[in-house]
């Protein structure tokens, strides 16, 4: 049985999602979360799609089993992959991100538009169908950015490594006319500053991350599932990785320290009876 007071599971790869939960902190304070990194399979981008999917369900069944009354796969790699799996598999409300394709295209004045995303996610169906959807009435330049996220899961936000990647990225999509930047990967907003300096300031950056947050809160209030404490809500955080360096870098990127709890063992690794055949 539901509880109102229950928090709300999110997971990613690694980090990146925290730049969602920042907006879903702000829009819902008075949830509670939990918070699943797994950094210790990160990154995602360009691993075997049914290896996303085994990790998507695993940590799902674990945020259900910590009561989750719903979850956000805070991460646009895992929904493209696995968000049809996990919504056949669990009846509970399960929000996702892609890339803010529609209100890039009702922006540009340039009428050309990039996308910055991983190789999974623009490689796969759910990418093509919201290209079909939205993408006819802009020029609209797909980059594949390998290595980006890795350099966030580092603490690599604007080091020799992360810039010349940036610079590879960008400068394409800039000499083509692009004006309007789409982050289509949860880890590219903590580049933003980077991003904006190599673009400059005339190209509009746009993340869905706030959009998610107002989806969320809409799915809450129609399912009747928003939570009736007065009280703040709080973060539990999780890993699959290295607890120190992890905690380190999410309370850099979050500002205020974190405490970090580790995933059970049978969480931890990946197995393949995660498959469920029967499904
Ligand atoms: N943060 C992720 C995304 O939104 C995945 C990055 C990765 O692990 O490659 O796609």
């Amino acid at each position: 049985m539901t509880n109102n007071n229950n928090p709300i599971g999110m997971f990613d790869s690694g980090v990146g999602g925290l730049s969602v939960l920042q907006h879903i902190r702000a829009v819902l304070p008075r949830e509670s979360l939990l918070y699943v990194a797994d950094s210790g399979h990160a990154p995602y981008g360009g691993k075997p799609v049914d290896f996303i999917v085994r990790r998507s369900l695993a940590i799902t069944e674990f945020l259900l089993e910590q009561q989750a009354k719903a979850v956000v796969v805070a991460c646009n790699t895992a929904t493209a992959a696995a968000i049809a799996r996990l919504r056949a598999c669990f009846s509970i409300p399960i929000v996702g991100i892609e890339p803010a394709l529609k209100p890039a295209v009702a922006a540009t004045r340039s009428g050309v538009v990039g996308i910055l995303a991983t190789g999974n996610t623009v490689r796969s169906d759910k990418f093509a169908a919201l290209l079909d959807q939205h993408g006819q009435r802009a020029r609209v330049i797909v980059q594949p950015c390998p290595g980006l996220a890795d350099c966030v899961e580092r603490g690599d936000l604007h080091g020799p490594r992360c810039q010349m990647l940036l610079a590879r990225y960008l400068q394409p999509l800039l000499a083509e006319g692009v004006d309007t930047l789409v982050l289509g990967c949860t880890h590219y907003p903590f580049l933003i500053p980077a991003i904006q300096r190599l673009a400059g300031p005339t190209v509009a950056i746009l993340d869905p991350s706030p959009a998610v947050a107002r989806q969320l809160r809409r799915r809450l209030e129609t399912g009747s599932l928003l939570t009736g404490e007065p009280a703040t809500g709080g973060v539990r955080y999780f890993t699959s990785g290295p607890p120190e360096p992890t905690a380190a870098l999410m309370a850099r990127l979050l500002e205020h320290p974190v405490k970090l709890e580790t995933l059970p063992e049978q969480v931890r690794h990946d197995t393949l009876e995660r498959l469920r055949p029967e499904i």
